[in-house]
């Protein structure tokens, strides 16, 4: 029998929704699953958010994130807020004890997330981070071959997050853009993805050579809660503050070299989360627009030569939960059901299911670094955290 667990939710903008999505879907995918979660509290300052709130099944609503995070039901805080309410929403909630799905990056700025790295070490809770991609059944088998030396010693990675959903000149200066509000660019909205994926797969990143690049520089102003897939036609003209594009050459401790590159504003792919990965005896790839697909490759000496496509299927990964058999498609939102159920079995079992907070620190000390060499031109290793990290401002392309 299931035990209820008490559930708060900051922000109920487009994860706000998803993460409650999963919550409510958690018990179809997995029925053995030792918690049972109960919609406590949701906090949103949009207009209509009560409503939001209510039709999402929450049983009660609040401006304020502080009665969330303080509310005696709530065990467990989803923070799914913009950037810059990362750190003191999730220092807070660690504080008080509350267990921490957390959206990436965790924070404007690398420093951010070691500071809520910190608090929730100190605190003894448990986290997951909103690093989805990994849960994808046909990444957890590439992970499985790469890990099982079946491709041999991997030489080459490259890792791709290109995504358009900026690249019309009106689309939208909604947070992501600013400062103050987004903090980096593609550097934090979708190079930890990147990032993370690569360090699954290959191993630790050791060294970054990267550029950065704004290529509009202006667009018009969106209130807070806009989607930053809007499109608007006139109005006020504001700056956009961080990097559209940036890429890095990067060195794996194992000696496996790569390149990963992100974008907002180019044309042609949607969402191209991607890797390739390509070893000794093998080579694998993949491509979140085709997500139940992996392209595999063996030298195993026969006449044969290229890729074959796999299907995602019941052997691989949490397949067998959602679909009953191969070939049968899997979907977004069921990533984040499966990320729910890591969140969920942590808490229950007492054990640190990835990608919790170590993951996304270490992230965020790749990107960290690639920030740094963006600035100097140069090389950098990744180490531990330079300070001046964490306060860097500048976001253009230099
Ligand atoms: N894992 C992923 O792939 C993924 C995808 C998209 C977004 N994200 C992350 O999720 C977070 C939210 O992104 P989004 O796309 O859902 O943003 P969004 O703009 O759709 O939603 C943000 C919500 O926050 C609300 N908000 C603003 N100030 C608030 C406050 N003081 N208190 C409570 N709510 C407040 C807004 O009203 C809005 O509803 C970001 O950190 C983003 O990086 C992760």
């Amino acid at each position: 029998m299931a035990r209820e667990i008490g559930i708060g939710m900051v922000s109920l903008g487009w994860m706000g929704q998803l993460h409650t999505r999963a919550y409510r879907r958690l018990f179809d995918h997995y029925p053995g699953c030792a918690l049972k979660p109960r919609l406590v509290v949701a906090a949103d300052v949009a207009d209509g958010a009560r409503e939001n709130a209510e039709r999402l099944g929450y049983e009660g609503w609040t401006d304020d994130w502080r009665e969330v995070v303080e509310h005696p039901d709530v065990e467990a805080v989803s923070i799914t807020a913009p950037n810059f309410l990362h750190c003191e929403i999730a220092v807070a909630a660690a504080k008080a004890g509350k267990h921490i799905w957390l959206e990436k990056p965790c924070g404007r700025f690398p420093g951010e997330t070691f500071e809520i790295g910190e608090a929730i070490e100190e605190a003894g809770v448990k986290s997951m981070i909103g690093l989805m991609y990994r849960h994808a059944p046909t990444v957890e088998y590439a992970r499985k071959i790469i890990a099982a030396g079946e491709l041999g010693e991997i030489t080459h990675y490259r890792g791709y997050f290109l995504a358009d959903y900026s690249a019309d000149p009106h689309g939208a200066l909604t947070w992501r853009f600013k400062d103050e509000y987004g903090g980096l660019g593609v550097l934090g909205d979708i190079m930890p993805h990147a990032a993370d994926m690569a360090q699954n797969l290959i191993g630790p990143i050791a060294g970054v050579s990267a550029q950065r690049e704004t290529f509009i520089r202006e667009r018009v102003e969106a209130p807070m809660g806009a989607s930053h897939f809007s499109v608007v036609e006139g109005g006020e003209m504001g700056a956009v503050e961080n990097e559209d594009y940036a890429s890095s050459l990067v060195r794996f401790e194992n000696g496996a070299r790569g390149t990963l590159e992100t974008s907002r504003v180019c044309v042609g792919p949607h969402v191209r989360m991607s890797f390739e990965v390509n070893g000794t005896r093998g080579a694998l790839s993949w491509d979140f627009e085709r997500l139940n697909e992996l392209k595999l490759y063996r030298m195993d000496g026969e006449d044969e030569h290229g890729y074959k496509t796999v299907y995602a299927g019941p052997g691989m990964g949490d397949f067998a939960g959602f679909q009953p058999g191969a070939g049968i498609s899997m979907g977004y939102d069921d990533l984040k059901v499966i990320e729910a159920e890591r969140f969920l079995s942590s808490i229950a079992e007492g054990r640190q299911r990835e990608p919790g907070i170590r993951e996304i620190v270490s992230t965020m000390r790749v990107v960290g670094a690639m920030d740094r060499s963006c600035d100097t031109g140069r090389w950098e290793s990744v180490g531990e955290m330079a300070e001046e990290a964490g306060g860097r401002r500048n976001g253009g392309g230099t």
